[in-house]
């Protein structure tokens, strides 16, 4: 693993590219910096699963890069604003992120800034290449489908639509305790939460992830999962909840 660098030789060193990133630009780097002693960030550090631009890092998406930093005594993931995001703030994920830890979903935030997120570092592969490396364990197979459904059942409880659970299999990270919704940057609280529904369909509907999965998994039948689908849209109610188990042999 690589080594932590103070806030005062990031700038320098080369994970603190990642501040800045993909264009650098001094002042707002060094804008960077202040807003990380403002959250109380200690230092920062390369290393995890995923290789950018020849270096390890937690991970990259449109809009953010994730690395390890250090926060009041414990390592953290900080994801940093990409530099050619589209997004402006961070303060709606945040916000979204912080509503949904409320209902136990999701990394812990932390404390944000207009460019990060200081949050709960989680460790595990996604739960797509979880599932493909594993799927002779079909009791953990089954499990883990458990507690992604769960988790999207939660999240339309509480109101908070994610956006991207089309795409199951990076939004999930299985780590020893299980599985754990990421990346709240697409999410709002103004959407009728399709969470459920679209954790559904991308798990057992014609995707290439449901080919992998039928291997471990006791498949339902298209047109009966259709129906309950259906009904849960109109009203996602317990028992139309409860109608959706069923059909996927979760009870
Ligand atoms: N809390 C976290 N702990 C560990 N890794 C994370 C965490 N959040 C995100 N990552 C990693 O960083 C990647 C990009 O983060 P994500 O939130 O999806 O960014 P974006 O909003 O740009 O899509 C994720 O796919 C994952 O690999
Ligand atoms: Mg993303």
């Amino acid at each position: 693993m690589s080594e932590f660098k103070s806030l005062d030789e990031a700038l320098g060193s080369k994970v603190g590219k990642f501040l800045c990133w993909p264009v650098f630009d001094k002042e707002a780097a060094e804008d960077r910096i202040t807003q990380l002693r403002g959250l109380g960030v200690d230092s920062v550090a390369l290393g995890g699963p995923h290789r950018v631009l020849g270096y390890l890092i937690l991970g990259k998406g449109h809009v953010g890069v994730v690395i390890r930093a250090m926060f009041q005594g414990r390592e953290v993931a900080l994801k940093c604003r990409r530099t050619d995001s589209d997004r402006k703030t961070m303060d709606n994920e945040a916000k979204l992120l912080r509503k949904a830890n409320e209902s136990g979903v999701g990394p812990l935030i932390f404390a944000h800034s207009m460019d990060f997120i200081v949050m709960e570092k989680l460790v595990g592969p996604y739960f797509g290449d979880w599932a493909r490396d594993n799927i002779e364990k079909t009791d953990e197979i089954r499990k883990n489908v458990s507690i992604i459904i769960g988790i999207a059942r939660k999240l339309d409880v509480a109101r908070i639509d994610h956006g991207e659970l089309t795409k199951i299999r990076r939004h999930f990270i299985v780590t020893d305790g299980g599985p754990r919704v990421i990346d709240f940057e697409s999410s709002s609280l103004g959407r009728i939460p399709q969470n459920l529904t679209c954790t559904v369909q991308s798990m057992f509907l014609h995707t290439k992830f449901s080919n992998v999965l039928a291997q471990a998994y006791s498949m339902p039948g298209k047109d009966e999962l259709l129906e309950v689908l259906r009904s849960y849209k109109k009203n996602p109610d317990e028992e139309n909840y409860r109608g959706i188990l069923r059909v996927i042999n979760l009870i």
